[in-house]
């Protein structure tokens, strides 16, 4: 079946460009979708997108397209970089102590699929630094709006938590209701999740802090340089850290910012002068 059109309008519409080796997924993700809404071919269900009158067939389309593997504290150094290195260097940067708060910390979590990127970071900030945490907003943001209805739940399976929770923890803010797990109040009520396309919603501002993980690698290189030149117009005076996937970097995205370490993690920060790698 033809797909050139359809994975244009794709591209278009959400940034994820479909590599010749992952046209297959069409088959498998549309063809349930296709039969639902009665369409035949690719172009067929090109078109119905482009007319843009069917907000639903939209958001099903999109969630099928994206892929929303996450887990708990993935890829957890950046977790202990987060506690140890990059909040107490704001927090010095800023002159703020126990005693002396004078403005919150701001996250973005871009790409959060079903919340438990934006999660483990409040309960990092609770646990390792929770006079601050009062202070803290997370904005979390996903083009899919089925992961952001469950993320607003709070609500995991026993599978996703096990897989990266550790006890202490799932025990802290965890309470187990039948088969599931629902995630204490106070930690979700710092998360705000929205809606929102990296490709065409405008974007927020103001941010101290912006994840964006596991999300660039499925746009191509001049999607990349377009969002993260956006991403770092929504940093506070265009400065502060942006902190990327294990396997994501921004060679050839963007020059003045550097790459930091953590033990395994490793984040960028803005700096005013010639690229460098600065080690701790
Ligand atoms: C693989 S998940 C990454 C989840 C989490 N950040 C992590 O690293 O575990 C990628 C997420 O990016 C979202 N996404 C894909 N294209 C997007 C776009 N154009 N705007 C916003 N989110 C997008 C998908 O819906 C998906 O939930």
């Amino acid at each position: 079946m033809e797909h050139k059109q359809l994975i244009q309008v794709i591209q278009n519409m959400t940034g994820v460009f479909l590599t010749d080796d992952k046209i297959y997924l069409l088959d498998s993700r549309l063809n349930q979708l296709m039969k639902e809404y009665n369409l035949k071919t690719y172009d067929e269900v090109a078109l119905k997108l482009l007319q843009k009158d069917d907000s639903e067939f939209y958001h099903k389309l999109v969630d099928k397209i994206t892929t929303h593997e996450t887990r708990f504290f993935r890829d957890e150094s950046i977790f202990d970089a987060l506690a140890k290195q990059i909040i107490p260097e704001w927090l010095e940067k800023n002159q703020i102590s126990k005693s002396n708060i004078t403005k919150k910390l701001n996250l973005w979590s871009i790409g959060c699929s079903y919340g438990q990127e934006p999660y483990s970071i409040a309960i990092t900030i609770k646990e390792n630094h929770p006079y601050l945490f009062p202070h803290t907003k997370i904005l979390a943001t996903d083009i899919s709006k089925d992961v952001i209805e469950r993320a607003k739940k709070g609500i995991y399976t026993d599978f996703e938590v096990n897989r990266g929770v550790p006890d202490y923890i799932k025990n802290k803010y965890f309470t187990k209701i039948d088969n599931e797990y629902k995630l204490d109040e106070e930690i979700k009520s710092i998360v705000e999740f929205k809606i929102h396309n990296l490709i065409h919603d405008p974007y927020p501002y103001g941010f101290d802090i912006i994840l964006c993980r596991n999300v660039l690698i499925y746009f191509d290189l001049n999607t990349k340089k377009e969002v993260v030149r956006k991403l770092i117009r929504s940093l506070n005076n265009n400065e502060g850290i942006l902190i990327l996937g294990s396997s994501e970097n921004l060679i050839n995205l963007v020059d003045n910012y550097v790459m930091r370490e953590y033990g395994l993690a490793r984040y960028y920060e803005f700096t005013p002068s010639v690229t460098f790698f600065k080690r701790n």
